[in-house]
């Protein structure tokens, strides 16, 4: 499973990609705001940062605004993956676009069917939000369930990148079920660390190995 760090801290960025944990990043529009920096500025020096895709979000809602902005985009660096939102006119800018060779991330996917679409669009990357059907009570994770049984069923190779993933279950669920990829804030990426038992673990250990009175070093 391939790991996308899903913010616009550069801080955050480096130091999990120091990690070998950045296969890519995604960034939205609260995302850029939240950071407070200019979104080609800021989209460049993530880009300089990591090799993988980085999605970088259009804000027209017509198809041509969004082919023009994706354009735009696409000029700060290779490895752009241009964001439009699961809309007719987004899946238009997504068909151009991605004829023209570049990374295309269809946003915003809340239903199996806007998933099929996508990938007849072109799209590189479906982004199913986990979180946000979970948050009023729908099951996010049997979405991603349904995308994957359907784009196995025809060889769709469009691919799917779990998002809006807001805790360490939605990653092992998605990872179960076969998502090529799953994006999560830093703090939910750096939780997968985490355990009781090894911390525990850990306590006993270096209480025993003080009885020793030995060093390594
Ligand atoms: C994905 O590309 C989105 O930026 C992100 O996962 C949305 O997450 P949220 O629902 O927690 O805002």
């Amino acid at each position: 499973m391939k790991f996308f760090v899903d913010t616009a801290e550069i801080d955050a960025i480096r130091e999990l990609n120091e990690l070998g944990m950045v296969d890519g990043v995604t960034t939205n529009p609260s995302l850029i705001m939240k950071s407070g920096r200019d979104i080609k500025e800021v989209t460049k020096e993530i880009c300089d940062l990591v090799a993988g895709p980085v999605s970088a979000e259009t804000v027209a809602l017509d198809a041509e605004g969004m082919i023009a902005e994706g354009r735009e985009l696409a000029r700060i660096a290779e490895n752009i993956a241009v964001k439009v939102p699961l809309t007719w006119d987004g899946l238009r800018a997504c068909k151009v676009l991605s004829d023209e060779g570049r990374m295309v991330n269809v946003t915003l996917c809340f239903s199996a069917n806007q998933a099929l679409i996508a990938a007849k669009a072109g799209a590189t990357f479906i982004s199913p939000f986990i979180g946000r059907l979970d948050d009023i009570n729908l099951d996010g994770m049997q979405l991603i369930a349904d995308i994957r049984e359907i784009y196995d069923n025809y060889g769709f190779e469009t691919q799917i990148l779990a998002a809006s993933i807001r805790t360490v279950n939605h990653v092992t669920e998605a990872a179960r079920i076969g998502a090529d990829v799953m994006t999560a804030p830093p703090a939910v990426i750096k939780k997968l660390a985490e355990h009781p038992l090894t911390d525990k673990g850990l306590e006993s250990f270096l209480k025993d190995w003080e009885k020793t009175g030995q060093k390594i070093l």
